[in-house]
């Protein structure tokens, strides 16, 4: 069995599987063909933290593979009504799968240490390797391919932009970030990728005229993350110089396109200009969520399980 809480959990040649079956389902899916591959298998939605894309495409997904899910939100009392080994024993016995959004990564990490369920990281303060699977499926489209391409992210060095630094490395992408000073992608979690994925080409500036040169996608996210809501006011200043605005578009390749994992804050990280410019992708990038999605549960519920023969 295996868990996906991360990118560093798979390969590169098992992740370009993944986007293969995503891309398979999308396609039968517009032809509005349904199979139910997943019949009969249940996945629980456990979330601390609110989501609208990860938990409603996760649970369209489902169904559409003929499967079904639990929503689990605040009452199921994760690490609150019993301890998490107990929690997690049980709880892996109702369950094939368990997507979970919690505020500390390690919390998920000891989900995945006591429960037999598969685990999948729908977002930790660490990672948020579901939604670059989304990310990467979007430019692959736009583009027709990832190896030699440039994505710049501008702003904060969270769990969005540190699970596409670590997907850009495993692609043969060059990852770019600007972010203001003391907001860098941790030097720790560069050499992890170093390591996962040798020659990685990653850039950290703190300039984002710099960074977006040569850039096919330029991508930001909130300057303050879920669960950072008391630094809002701090963030604002330090991230003022870091907008993504029609001005820093126009200092990236001609035809960048625009990603935003969404919800944004409209006026503060990105202007409504750029949301909305042609070539804005992040409604694409949303319904991506979906289709990516369904190949990760494909690929961890039927070609990556251990065969055991019985009887
Ligand atoms: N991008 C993303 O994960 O959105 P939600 O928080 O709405 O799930
Ligand atoms: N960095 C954001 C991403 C939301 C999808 C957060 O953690 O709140």
């Amino acid at each position: 069995m295996r868990h996906f809480l991360s990118l560093f959990d798979v390969s590169d040649d098992e992740l370009k599987r993944i986007f293969e079956l995503a891309n398979q389902l999308k396609a039968r899916l517009k032809s509005d063909v349904r199979e139910p591959i997943l019949q009969g298998k249940v996945a629980g939605l456990l979330f601390e933290k609110p989501s609208l894309r990860t938990r409603v495409s996760f649970e369209a997904g489902m169904a559409q593979l003929g499967g079904s899910s639990l929503f689990l939100g605040e009452d199921v009392g994760w690490g609150k009504r019993e301890a998490p080994q107990d929690f997690s024993r049980v709880i892996g016995q109702y369950l094939d799968v368990i997507v979970c959004r919690a505020k500390s990564h390690e919390k998920v990490e000891t989900l995945a240490k006591y429960a037999s369920s598969v685990i999948i990281n729908g977002l930790t303060d660490l990672c948020h390797p579901c939604q670059a699977l989304a990310d990467l499926m979007t430019i692959e489209e736009e583009f027709g391919t990832l190896a030699g391409k440039k994505l710049t992210f501008i702003g904060d060095g969270n769990n969005v932009s540190r699970s596409l630094a670590l997907a850009c490395a495993k692609t043969g992408m060059t990852f770019s970030i600007a972010a203001p000073k003391g907001y860098e992608i941790e030097p720790e979690f560069l050499a992890r990728i170093e390591k996962h994925a040798p020659g990685a080409k990653i850039e950290q500036t703190s300039d984002p005229v710099e960074a977006v040169s040569g850039a096919c996608a330029i991508y930001t996210d909130v300057w303050a993350s879920m669960g950072q809501e008391a630094e809002q006011a701090k963030r604002e200043a330090d991230f003022a110089d870091f907008q993504v605005n029609g001005k820093l578009m126009r200092a990236a390749e001609k035809g960048a396109i625009f990603l935003h994992c969404l919800p944004a804050k409209r006026g503060q990280e990105v202007t409504d200009e750029v949301m909305d410019c042609p070539t804005s992708r992040i409604v694409e990038q949303a319904g991506n969520r979906m289709h990516a999605q369904k190949g990760l549960l494909v690929w961890l519920l039927t070609e990556a399980v251990d065969k055991i023969s019985v009887g």
